[in-house]
């Protein structure tokens, strides 16, 4: 077994495109508009459906994880190497997960699934740092950012330095 399934291929490129969007672009931009800016409203619908999404993507993609077979994890030619990059795949499943638990701790906080989707005419609060949650899915986004780096670092050490074609293993192709 060469490659990872091609459904699970697939869905590793989208959600890491997804991710980028909402890490490096939506977000931030999100967080410049005030609350009483007629933008906002339209900017935390895109935000909230995009994030709800990556989520559903995630779980999707962890069950089929789970029950397809999978290469052998990859050879970093050292053990600490290797049990860094198992952990890496975790904690990046996990800060994904606690980035889109954050996001809808805090759209209960603020009331937002009724106020964004329609269903409460009431106005959105002054801002979200009031709110726990804010705080927390600011903080897990910075967290988040630094594993990618990380992955990609690793990635790059395999592909650049090893040149055992790491990438080959998320790409499609003959699996065996
Ligand atoms: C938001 C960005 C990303 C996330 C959340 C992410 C997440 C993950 C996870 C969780 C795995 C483990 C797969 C599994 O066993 O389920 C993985 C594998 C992998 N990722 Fe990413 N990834 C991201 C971006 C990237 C980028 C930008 C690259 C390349 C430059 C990349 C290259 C790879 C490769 C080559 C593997 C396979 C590693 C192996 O076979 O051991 N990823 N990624
Ligand atoms: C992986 C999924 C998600 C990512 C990568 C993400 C990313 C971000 C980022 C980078 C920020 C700005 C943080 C800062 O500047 O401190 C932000 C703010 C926010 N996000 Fe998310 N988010 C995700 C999921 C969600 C979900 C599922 C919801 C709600 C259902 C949500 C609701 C919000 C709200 C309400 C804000 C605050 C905007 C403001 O301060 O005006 N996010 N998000």
């Amino acid at each position: 077994m060469k490659r990872y399934h091609p459904f699970l291929v697939g869905l590793h490129w989208l959600i890491a495109v997804m991710i980028f969007v909402a890490l490096i672009l939506g977000g931030p931009s999100l967080a410049e508009i005030p609350n009483d800016s007629p933008d906002k409203m339209f900017g935390l619908t895109g935000h909230m459906i995009w994030g709800l999404t990556i989520g559903a993507l995630m779980i999707t993609r962890l069950l089929v994880r789970v029950f397809a077979k999978a290469p052998p994890h990859a050879d970093a030619g050292s053990a600490v190497l290797n049990s860094g990059a198992k952990l890496a795949h975790l904690g990046l499943y996990a800060l994904v997960f606690s980035m889109v638990g954050s996001g809808i701790a805090l759209a209960y906080s603020a009331d937002l699934f009724s106020i964004v989707f329609g269903a409460s005419d009431a106005a959105l609060p002054p801002n979200f740092s009031v709110f726990t949650a804010r705080t927390v899915h600011g903080i897990i986004a910075t967290v988040l950012l630094v594993l990618i780096g990380l992955h990609v670092a690793g990635w790059a050490y395999h592909q650049l330095y090893l040149r055992d074609r790491l990438i080959s293993r998320m790409w499609f192709g003959k699996r065996s």
